[in-house]
């Protein structure tokens, strides 16, 4: 059975690591990878912590690059990969274009796709943009979905997708979380080293989907900032700012020279574990990070106006703290002051899966595509 596994920004590559790392060490399975690196440093970090080498690199990353310049060279840079390796199976994650578009691309040439982290929704088109409709399109391309979650299931059962086609797996991302949290770390990072985790507050901060640019950031990052200022004594910010530059620039603005807020520069995975491990609470619009921090034990804000993530919701870790600056502060706030809000959301548990969804995934395609059938 011959896979090829596409992806090409950093939370796809995390979440797909464990899975390729799973392929290549099984001697039933071909594993191709390929890369578009729509992120370049952020991928290679990845790539790197994982020991991960392409096979090809489409290498499509321009800075400021739209979604329409990512789409064309996607598109056109998977043709002639697709062509010549002719895989059983396409496995492609999440919902970042990269993801719809190979998907797309693997269409075109009648070659079969498996959709990793299937049936995530929100329902509304343009939040988050443009990853709602790139996973509902992947979805109704995919061939095989593998579902983290019971209610990822149920999405995709209501757009009438076949049940057979479904396996509910678990999150990969518990799996590459517990490959690298556990393990002994000391920073490197020369601000993390400086940081008293120990008597201060540590909020971790990561701000960046693209329908937050602009006036919503400016909400989030004004309430970060006012909290910074008024419990200067107690509570440290570290914000590992995206490399966007549209996010750079907004970051600097609201945030540059508060002294207990430090715009460091994207982190590696293990030390950014690391981070999330020590850090009293998390702010964030990722939607990676909603997963690893329950996982963790650790009360998330999420800085959105909805969430394709309720699970940990349910479980009490997460709180949608929406995306106007006094909401934010008030909410950041309570658990800053009020001991018995934190206790409340503190507690680790997982809603995301048991760290074996990569096995899962594999037996799944070899019961469907094991022994020569295609799409
Ligand atoms: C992309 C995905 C989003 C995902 C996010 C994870 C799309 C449309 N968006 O958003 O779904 O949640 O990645 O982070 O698929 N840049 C660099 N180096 C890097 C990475 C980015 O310089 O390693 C800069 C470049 O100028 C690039 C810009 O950031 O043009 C934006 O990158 P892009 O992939 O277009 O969008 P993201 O907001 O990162
Ligand atoms: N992450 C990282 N270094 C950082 C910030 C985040 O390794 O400096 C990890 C984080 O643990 C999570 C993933 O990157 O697994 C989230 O990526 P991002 O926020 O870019 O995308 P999203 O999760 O929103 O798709």
């Amino acid at each position: 059975m011959k896979v090829m596994s596409v992806f090409g920004t950093r939370p796809e590559a995390i979440k797909m690591a464990p899975l390729v790392r799973a392929l290549q060490d099984d001697p039933d399975v071909e594993s191709v990878l390929c890369v578009t690196a729509q992120h370049r440093q952020m991928l290679d970090q990845v790539l790197d912590l994982f020991e991960l080498t392409p096979d090809y690199d489409l290498n499509i990353m321009q800075p400021n690059q739209t979604i329409s310049m990512i789409t064309a060279n996607v598109l056109t840079g998977m043709e002639p990969v697709l062509q010549k390796e002719k895989p059983d199976v396409v496995l492609v994650h999440g919902d970042t274009s990269t993801t719809f578009v190979t998907a797309l691309a693997c269409f075109y040439q009648q070659i079969a796709v498996g959709h990793v982290e299937a049936g995530l929704r929100t329902y509304d088109k343009y939040s988050p943009f443009p990853e709602e409709m790139n996973r509902v399109l992947t979805g109704h391309i995919a061939d095989i979905h593998f579902a983290p979650t019971e209610r990822n299931r149920q999405n995709l059962l209501a757009e009438s997708i076949a049940d057979s086609k479904i396996a509910i797996t678990g999150n990969t991302v518990i799996d590459a979380l517990l490959q690298v949290a556990g393990k002994p770390y000391e920073f490197e990072d020369e601000t993390l080293k400086t940081i008293d985790f120990e008597h201060k507050k540590v909020i971790t901060v990561t701000c960046h989907r693209r329908e937050n640019l602009g006036e919503y950031m400016a909400h989030i990052f004004s309430a970060i900032a006012e909290i910074a200022r008024e419990f200067k004594d107690e509570v440290e910010v570290v914000y590992p700012v995206h490399l966007n530059p549209k996010v750079r620039a907004e970051a600097d603005e609201f945030l540059k020279g508060i002294d207990n807020v430090h715009l460091i520069e994207p982190l590696t995975y293990q030390p950014f574990v690391n981070l999330m491990a020590k850090s009293y609470f998390i702010l964030t619009d990722s939607g990676g990070m909603q997963e690893e921090a329950p996982a963790l034990g650790k009360p998330v804000l999420v800085v959105r106006r909805e969430t394709e993530r309720p699970e940990a919701i349910e479980a009490g870790t997460a709180k949608l703290a929406g995306v106007e600056k006094q909401t934010i502060y008030a909410m950041a706030k309570e658990l800053l002051t009020d001991r018995n809000a934190y206790d409340a959301m503190a507690h680790a548990v997982n809603p995301y899966g048991d760290g074996h969804a990569c096995e899962r995934i594999v037996a799944a395609l070899k019961s469907r595509f094991g022994a020569g059938e295609t799409c």
